[in-house]
């Protein structure tokens, strides 16, 4: 098994990812929010690149149980009816619903890797059940970090390395390209506090700024779920349990 991460999707073609089995991380906030609407009963979460895409596909496809959901600049993008607070998503406001979501970095960075044969995302939240899953798949592994406008983040990186330290501590031999090195190696470096590490990053200080300071303190929590997103079809569900005694079996 091998794993590469890229840093930012920007210079990567959308057909690199036919086939692959990839990984979106987006910690602050979109992979959390969609991980935590799922886990809190929403039916799908449908990913998009444009706020107009949104608005055209929330009109036609599901009726009165769709709810458009997502950022612009941190804040709830004007007539939508959830911004892209982890929090907000609570089973009250999400249950039996499909989320149309739109975010800055992340919503792209999955329509991006849209092509790939299996598609999860990934947050600190869920960071051990997607281990499992990836490893009980035994394939490559494409980690896709959604970075900040079109550059590197902390907090994606070193998620990416925490990933692949879960990974390696279940299966043996996985080669690991330069990049995926370098994550383990951030990941060793910041990952101790994980709620220090994103409030210092750069993405952290401006969410704070705004008044998320909850939000940032959310994304920190370690293993708080199972639940695992997968693409299927252009939208976002969970992928069934695993049970622990299958991964190790050969
Ligand atoms: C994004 O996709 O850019 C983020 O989730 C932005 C945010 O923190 O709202």
């Amino acid at each position: 098994m091998k794993i590469n991460v890229f840093l930012s999707p920007v210079s990567i073609d959308e057909l690199y990812f036919t086939g692959k089995t990839t990984v979106v991380i987006d910690v602050l906030r979109a992979s959390t929010t969609i991980v935590n609407a799922l886990e809190n009963g929403a039916k799908e979460v449908v990913p998009v690149a444009t706020v107009e895409f949104a608005v055209k596909v929330s009109g036609g496809m599901f009726g009165g149980l769709t709810l458009l959901g997502g950022e612009r600049n941190t804040k709830k993008v004007e007539g939508f009816a959830l911004g892209n607070s982890p929090i907000e998503y609570n089973p009250e406001a999400v249950e039996g619903k499909t989320i149309v979501f739109y975010t800055t970095n992340g919503s792209k960075a999955i329509v991006k890797a849209k092509f790939s044969e299996n598609l999860f995302v990934c947050s600190y939240n869920n960071i051990s059940a997607v281990a499992k899953k990836l490893v009980e798949l035994g394939k490559d592994i494409e980690v896709l970090c959604a970075g900040r406008n079109n550059a590197f983040a902390l907090e994606d990186a070193c998620c990416a390395g925490k990933l692949i330290t879960e990974i390696a501590a279940l299966k043996e031999n996985i080669e690991l390209t330069d990049s995926a090195r370098a994550m383990q190696a951030l990941h060793k470096s910041f990952g101790k506090s994980i709620f220090k590490m994103l409030k210092e990053s750069e993405h952290g200080k401006l969410l704070i700024e705004n008044g998320f300071e909850a939000d940032v303190k959310f994304c920190s929590k370690l293993n708080s779920t199972d639940a695992v997103p997968s693409f299927m079809g252009n939208t976002l569900k969970l992928m069934p349990l695993i049970p622990a005694q299958t991964i190790n079996e050969e």
